[in-house]
């Protein structure tokens, strides 16, 4: 099997390096490849890699994913999230191949308590959720064989990310203020690669069937306060002798924090319908991120 695999480098591009290399022979891209070409800001040539190499399978783990910046460069942020996964799409459905994307809790307006299905309306509050909408739309609308995987709060142990900025402040300070109004569930990298992997697997006989939007998060739900207070007592409890400062981690109201973007409230995400259709079951949000911090400290 061919997998063509872009965005190799992101939180979730590399760990699909790992997880995709035992189905088959992967090539894996980023904007600076060559002589085949994987930069999302040039969807027609992106498309030509496509029809070059000719993959069974394309996974894209590129994307704009800057959601404050993109309220200053929608034609950038389109273009990335929009227009290319346009482009992969339609390229996929010349071939014959299985088009494996990401999108995002964002598409949703965050309103009320209750766990997003697929096929709620959505109504993105942002730039980044409305151009990662019209990427979802664009895909279906191509007709090719896809997996839609909505996911939420991703994290990984390589890079930055939100655990890794908590402890730096909680070293540095003895009072943190962290949003509380809020609610998601943080997702490992790692998880959403092996699930994809799985994945890939049975569509690939029974693409009519399971062709379609899923959502693709941890189990569980929890705020960035939770996440935070999470993280501090956990790191406290893998490492007695962490120097933290830490004395308070008080709950703030988004309002606390201005950002361009506006962010939905309610990121909750419902994943039955991945879970039956796939057979797996999802773990708890706080496995994949003691598990993170296990390998940080
Ligand atoms: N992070 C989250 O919390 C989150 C939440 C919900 C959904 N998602 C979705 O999950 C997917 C994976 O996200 P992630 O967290 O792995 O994101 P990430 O770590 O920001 O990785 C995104 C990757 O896209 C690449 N990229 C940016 N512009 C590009 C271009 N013009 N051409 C080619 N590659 C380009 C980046 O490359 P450089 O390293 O060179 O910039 C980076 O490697 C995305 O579709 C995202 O929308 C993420």
């Amino acid at each position: 099997m061919k997998i063509l695999l872009l965005g190799k480098n992101g939180q979730v591009g590399w760990e699909l390096q790992r997880s995709l290399a035992p189905l088959g022979e992967v090539l894996a891209l980023d904007r600076h490849s060559s002589p085949h070409y994987g930069d999302l800001s040039q969807p027609e040539r992106l498309a030509q890699t496509v029809r070059d190499w000719r993959p069974d399978v394309i996974v894209n783990a590129a994307a704009h994913t800057a959601v404050d910046k993109a309220e200053s460069e929608p034609e950038l942020a389109r273009c990335l999230n929009a227009t290319a996964p346009a482009a992969l799409a339609q390229a996929a459905a010349q071939i014959g191949a299985l088009l494996v994307h990401y999108s995002t809790d964002y598409v949703f307006n965050g309103q009320g308590d209750q766990p997003w299905q697929e096929g709620d309306a959505t109504g993105p509050l942002s730039v980044y959720g409305q151009t990662k909408r019209e990427g979802e739309q664009a895909i279906v609308a191509s007709g090719c064989a896809h997996l839609i995987f909505r996911t939420s709060w991703v994290y990984a142990a390589r890079g930055g990310n939100f655990a890794k900025t908590m402890l730096r402040l909680a070293a540095e300070r003895e009072r943190l203020t962290v949003i509380d109004d809020q609610f998601g569930a943080p997702t490992g990298a790692e998880l959403i690669a092996d699930v994809t992997a799985h994945a890939i697997v049975h569509t690939l006989p029974d693409r009519k069937r399971l062709t379609g939007i899923y959502h693709l998060v941890a189990a569980g739900q929890t705020t960035w306060h939770g996440y935070a207070s999470h993280v501090i007592a956990q790191a406290r409890r893998i490492q007695p002798g962490l120097a933290l400062k830490v004395s308070e981690v008080a709950p703030v109201p988004t309002s606390a924090f201005p950002t361009p973007a506006q962010r939905p409230l309610n990121s909750r995400l419902a994943t039955h319908k991945l879970q039956d259709a796939f057979g797996l079951v999802l773990p708890p949000w706080q496995q994949g991120v003691n598990r993170m911090l296990t390998e940080i400290l």
